[in-house]
């Protein structure tokens, strides 16, 4: 058997996390998901999930996966005492292969759109822009090709290892990231019109606030976060004894926020400034930003031309450190579970995420009967995802800390075996024990109207 991987500093250990955190669920879901819920309503809601809810449920996955320095479903069989936790384990690699399947065809969407991008396809009025979007998309072919490539590139850096590919590439791709965006964000918001844009962002309006809203926003917390899935917790078990836990959830939860926002930041006032809705559903960032990139630099268009590349180049990027942290969930799983080689275990992961995201890529009006109760197979398994599966692997792992894993394992792990103050562990082991779990559990009986 090979030996385990480490992360190889602390800064790797924050970037390779926050890679996995940052990704197409800020860029791309989180805006969509506000304009669908009314904007700064839905911030609001988001913000408290994040930090009551998000922070100590990533915590608890740190503590588990650290613990044991193994597989999602080892970590959890190890500290369970007999009974049958390591489902919640089986069921993480379950998620994060759905997630992966309809995740790649949107970063294969990026993929398509840095191509045309190069190849100066984009130019044009918004209404040129919208059917790109919709005849690229029902593609039968070129979309799936693109899913397939993004797979098969996730696969390649996860078989290179824990150390050479997945934290070299967070380290330099993170802060070049950040730094576009701020660039865009102040594009965006030169814009004429731009300041409704920044309006909706930022004043809420509940009368917006439905049953749904709560549950879409936990959801969005979780899949931003990472979280639900024992990815945060196949990622801590390469983190070495010396991470501050506590602390690094903060600012991973801190960084994703911060993201987010700004993304929200460079669509919204883009979007009100082209007339293009808010509420436009999953295809709001490939129709708004094109034009941003038309319009906002009409008068220097090279300077649109390569922030264009850039931007699409980056945000595929930024999508690749997250695929590759859902790919190593399940090939750390069967490599180790089944015993076989690492190069193996990656295969057979690559091999059910390239089904799951074709039959996702064709539901997008190539193939009709992909299409259940009006959602295309790719949204079901958004839904199933992020609004269900997430939350209830969260929801579990909680209760499975807060009231199943001994206490002693708990502290020493929060503290870094006593060399940490630990302040904070009351508050903490509070909130997984009683906070997170009835928060979930309410949310989830509300959207189902039972309360
Ligand atoms: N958090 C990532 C994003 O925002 C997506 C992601 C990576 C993810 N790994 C995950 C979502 C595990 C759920 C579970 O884009």
């Amino acid at each position: 058997m090979e030996t385990r991987g480490n992360f190889g500093s602390k800064l790797g250990v924050i970037l390779a996390t926050a890679g996995s955190a940052v990704g197409l669920g800020n860029i791309w879901r989180f805006p969509y998901m506000a304009g669908h819920n009314g904007g700064a309503a839905f911030i609001l809601i988001y913000l408290g999930c994040i930090f009551l809810l998000g922070i100590p449920g990533m915590v608890s996955e740190f503590i588990i996966g650290r613990h044991s320095s193994s597989n999602a479903a080892r970590a959890y069989r190890n500290l369970s005492g007999g009974k049958p936790w390591a489902v919640v384990g089986y069921m993480g690699v379950f998620t994060s292969m759905i997630i992966l399947g309809f995740y790649a065809v949107v970063a294969g969407w990026c993929l398509q759109y840095l191509y045309a991008s190069v190849a100066g396809q984009l130019g044009g009025d918004s209404a040129f822009v919208q059917t790109y979007f919709k005849e690229f998309s029902s593609h039968p072919l070129r979309p799936v090709f693109w899913t397939v490539v993004f797979i098969l590139i996730t696969h390649g850096v996860v078989v290179n290892g824990v150390r050479n590919g997945i934290e070299r590439a967070s380290k330099l791709l993170m802060p070049t990231l950040f730094v576009l965006l701020v660039v865009i964000v102040v594009a965006s918001c030169l814009l004429p019109g731009a300041s409704q844009g920044i309006e909706f962002l930022l004043k809420p309006d509940f009368g917006k606030v439905d049953q749904s809203v709560l549950l879409e926003a936990l959801g969005q917390a979780f899949f931003s976060l990472s979280l639900g899935t024992a990815c945060l917790c196949t990622y801590a078990s390469y983190f070495s004894r010396q991470t501050n836990l506590a602390r690094s959830a903060i600012q991973i939860a801190l960084i994703d926020t911060l993201i987010a926002i700004l993304a929200g930041l460079m669509i919204f006032p883009a979007a009100f400034s082209v007339g293009v809705s808010p509420d436009s559903g999953p295809s709001l960032i490939f129709i708004t930003l094109p034009n941003v990139f038309n319009r906002a630099f009409a008068s220097m268009p090279l300077v649109g031309y390569i922030i264009s590349i850039l931007f699409y180049a980056l945000l595929a990027l930024a999508a690749l450190t997250s695929t590759i942290s859902m790919h190593e969930i399940g090939t750390a799983f069967f490599y180790e579970e089944l015993h076989i080689n690492r190069k193996r275990g990656a295969w057979i992961e690559t091999a059910v995420c390239v089904i799951i995201g074709i039959f996702c890529s064709l539901s997008c009006g190539a193939v009709d009967r992909l299409v259940f109760f009006g959602r295309s197979f790719l949204d079901c398994c958004d839904y199933l995802t992020a609004q269900i599966l997430l939350p209830l692997g969260a929801f579990l792992t909680c209760i499975f800390l807060g009231w199943f894993v001994p206490r002693k394992v708990v502290l020493d792990e929060f503290t870094n075996w006593g060399t940490l103050r630990g302040t904070f562990f009351h508050v903490y082991l509070f909130a997984v024990r009683f906070v997170c779990p009835l928060c979930i559990l309410s949310v989830f009986l509300h959207q189902f109207g039972i309360i």
